[in-house]
């Protein structure tokens, strides 16, 4: 949603390795990042092809085994709320694996650098590659509550593709639920 994950994840390095790790280490020419004054202030991590990719569960459970995350107070709370909302909901639908869109990517931009235009431009840097590259087309995944993010994608090209499901584990500050909702993008 765009805010610093401190409030259900607090334990830096886990994260790291599970949201960039496959992009910073295998995939770098696939990374697209904002910078500004030497600073850099956002980033699109792009895979050209997902079925090169761990996928966030495995690389969940990858991190949560070398980390001990589930005995950890700053992410303990995620896995056990995790493991009832599955127990209750059942196991969430893995990774997009259809050869419409086999590319994916994720991106985010912090406070400074939102609304200038900034992302727009990755977007269409990140385009142009797959397209050299010869990707027939791209997906998403971005939280259904994230409205914004979601009118961005669509301004830029993507169209929802399936139901929302419940992301286990999530809870909003609150104590809400998020869902995860795929989009897709013809290139
Ligand atoms: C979502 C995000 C990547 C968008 O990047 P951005 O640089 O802020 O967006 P841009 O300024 O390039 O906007 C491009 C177009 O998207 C649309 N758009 C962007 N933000 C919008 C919003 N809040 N509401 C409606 N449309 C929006 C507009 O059509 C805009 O074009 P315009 O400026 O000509 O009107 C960025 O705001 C961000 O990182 N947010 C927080 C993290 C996040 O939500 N990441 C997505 C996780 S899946």
């Amino acid at each position: 949603m765009g805010e610093p994950p401190t409030f259900y994840w607090r334990h830096r390095a886990s994260f790291s390795d599970i949201w960039s790790g496959y992009y910073t280490d295998e995939e770098p020419e696939s990374m697209w990042v904002v910078e500004e004054s030497g600073e850099v202030l956002g980033y699109l991590a792009g895979c050209v092809d997902t079925q090169r990719a761990p996928g966030d569960e495995k690389a969940i459970l990858r991190a949560m085994l070398r980390h001990g995350l589930l005995f950890r107070p700053g992410t303990a709370g995620f896995f056990w709320h995790s493991f009832r909302d599955v127990l209750r909901s059942g196991l969430p639908g893995g990774e997009l694996d259809d050869p419409r869109w086999p590319s994916h990517l994720h991106i985010d931009l912090l406070p400074p650098a939102r609304g200038r235009g900034a992302g727009k431009r990755l977007m269409e840097a990140w385009f142009s590659q797959l397209r050299e590259q010869g990707s027939p087309g791209c997906h998403l995944g971005t939280i259904g509550e994230n409205h914004a993010a979601i009118r961005f994608f669509e301004a830029l090209g993507f169209r929802r593709h399936g139901e929302p499901s419940l992301v286990p584990g999530m809870r909003t500050p609150e104590g809400g639920r998020h869902h995860a909702q795929r989009m897709v993008a013809d290139l």
